[in-house]
């Protein structure tokens, strides 16, 4: 079997990082988390005082950026200039944010940049909103991931700190809010591949949708 790259994309919550982290590790591939990505640079442009609209200077302050992505014990770790910052990028305040950072044609481009490097030497599976159409448009196979709302809205409300206090109506709003940003947005927007694979994942465990895409890796190979 050759290597070959898989790109998975698809709306908040589908479940897309976790089949991707399974299906990679049963294909012995790697796993690169983009959304990880958009996640630490809207982390660091807060911090640095940047207003996630600000698409220039956001998109200036990214070039500045080195995001490596390493695998750990308990998942993905990021690191931003040498910092691990994987224990913040999953808060309210990301969340809110970080499709105003998407919107930025200067993130954009240097993150396709680091993704694209990361996938050189094949054997990755990329999750995310682009890759199959922008990032990795040549990928062997590309999965085009979705589950209702309501279900994606309970998988986001799984992950976030019990403290946060927003009730699961509330998140699935703030979900559709940020799937119609990232869908309406002008560069590299969410849309599915003309060449993707559709796979609605309402009602699927983890381990059956990651075994759907193992099987079509296989045949791809
Ligand atoms: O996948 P995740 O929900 O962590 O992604 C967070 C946000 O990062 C998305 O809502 C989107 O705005 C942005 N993103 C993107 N392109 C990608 C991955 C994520 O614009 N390839």
């Amino acid at each position: 079997l050759s290597r070959i790259n898989i790109a998975i994309d698809g709306p908040a919550g589908a479940g897309k990082s976790t089949v991707a982290r399974l299906a990679a590790k049963a294909l012995h591939y790697i796993y690169v988390d983009t959304g990880a990505m958009y996640r630490a640079v809207t982390l660091k442009a807060l911090e640095a005082g940047i207003a996630s609209d600000d698409e220039w200077n956001v998109g200036l302050f990214a070039q500045k950026l080195d995001i490596v992505l390493l695998p750990g014990e308990d998942g993905q770790r990021v690191l931003v200039n040498g910092e691990d910052v994987t224990s913040r990028l999953r808060s309210l305040e990301i969340n809110r944010n970080v499709s105003y950072v998407a919107r930025s044609e200067g993130v954009r481009s240097r993150m396709a940049e680091l993704q694209r490097l990361m996938a050189q030497d094949k054997g990755v599976v990329m999750d995310g909103r682009d890759i199959g159409t922008h990032v990795l448009p040549g990928a062997e196979l590309k999965v085009f991931l979705t589950a209702s709302p309501r279900e994606r809205a309970q998988r986001r409300f799984l992950e976030l700190d019990p403290a946060s206090g927003i009730s699961l109506d509330q998140l699935e709003r703030e979900i559709e809010e940020r799937d119609r940003l990232d869908r309406e947005r002008e560069i590299a927007p969410l849309v599915q591949a003309a060449d993707a694979n559709l796979l609605d994942s309402t009602g699927m465990s983890i381990e059956q949708v990651a075994e759907q895409i193992v099987r079509w890796a296989v045949a791809a190979a």
